[in-house]
């Protein structure tokens, strides 16, 4: 095989190994992002009909607090109501992801951002929904930036509402700041951690997973985690402090030491700016290469 048709092959392996071990599991995901990458489609319901994704993230809205409400910022037109129903009609949740930074300064402060995102995403009403009609599923935030002061009233003040389903996503060393008062609520559905760019808690090559495990199992006895999520780069290339597995150590090594703990919920995939291609069209260029 050509050099240059290696990772290519790579990513390839991993979308088949990573099917068919999904295939194995009813309860594992494939987590998402869309919104934020050049080089993914601009339609919401193309990159649904073309990815291998249980849940995609909307990404992302932005800068929110003392009451600043969050603010859209993908970089393709608005999808529509029946792009986003065609993905949930095809078994895949579509969340809207709130990055930071965050700015929250009161308990109404974030309660207002709560009603703020339940009535302009979600099943609530608004004069003003990008998505028009479209209900989303749920709401992550992945705040990495701001300050974290009341994240833990907005998870609750959204999860008061009807059929929200709330993810999480944050970097894996222990304590995070950001997360841990979050996740202490006991309402996050998903914690979705980000197992790279963090020497101390991520797979180091060639094949040494114990500070990786060693930080999963701490994740997973972490009060108020029920569904865990290993967040991985697809290529090496977009992680600069490391955490790159390669397919067959995840598939072989890393995996089948994951689905032996009860809170398992499946991967999470990076990047979100779309550095590259995606799996399917990977595909589609290997069967045009070969
Ligand atoms: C539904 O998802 C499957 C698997 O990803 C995909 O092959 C198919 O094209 C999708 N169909 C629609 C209508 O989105
Ligand atoms: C956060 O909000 C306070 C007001 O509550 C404001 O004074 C401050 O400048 C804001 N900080 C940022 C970074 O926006
Ligand atoms: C919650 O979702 C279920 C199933 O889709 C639906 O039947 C029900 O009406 C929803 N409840 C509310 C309050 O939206
Ligand atoms: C990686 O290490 C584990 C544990 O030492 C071993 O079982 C496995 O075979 C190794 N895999 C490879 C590809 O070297």
């Amino acid at each position: 095989m050509a050099a240059s048709l290696q990772p290519l092959f790579s990513a390839i392996t991993f979308l088949l190994l990573i099917a068919s071990l999904i295939g194995s599991s009813e309860a594992a995901g494939i987590v998402q992002y869309w919104g934020r990458g050049h080089s993914e489609p601009s339609s919401l319901a193309e990159f649904c009909r073309r990815e291998f994704a249980t849940d995609v993230n909307i990404a992302f809205l932005k800068d929110f607090g003392s009451g600043h409400m969050p603010e859209l910022n993908v970089i393709h037109p608005w999808p529509s109501a029946a792009d986003i129903e065609s993905c949930q009609n095809n078994q895949t949740k579509v969340f809207i992801s709130l990055a930071g930074p965050s700015n929250l300064s009161s308990v109404e402060d974030a309660q207002e951002v709560a009603a703020y995102v339940w009535n302009t995403y979600l099943g609530g009403e608004s004069s003003d929904r990008p998505f028009g009609t479209a209900v989303l599923d749920g709401v992550e935030l992945h705040i990495h930036s701001g300050n974290p002061n009341y994240l833990d009233v907005l998870a609750l003040a959204l999860k008061g509402y009807p059929n929200v389903t709330l993810a999480v996503a944050g970097e894996c060393p222990i304590p995070n700041l950001f997360l841990d008062p979050t996740i202490r609520t006991g309402v996050v559905d998903q914690v979705r951690v980000e197992f790279f760019d963090n020497p101390s808690c991520e797979f180091l090559p060639p094949n040494d997973t114990s500070l990786l495990f060693r930080s999963w199992d701490s994740w997973s006895d972490y009060p108020g985690v029920h569904k865990l999520y290993l967040g991985i780069p697809i290529s090496s290339s977009i992680a600069s402090e490391g955490g790159y597995i390669p397919p067959n150590e995840l598939v072989y090594d890393v995996l089948p030491y994951l689905q032996n703990s009860p809170v398992y919920g499946g991967i999470t995939v990076y990047p979100y700016f779309g550095h590259g291609v995606t799996f399917k069209s990977l595909l589609r260029s290997y069967a045009r290469a070969v």
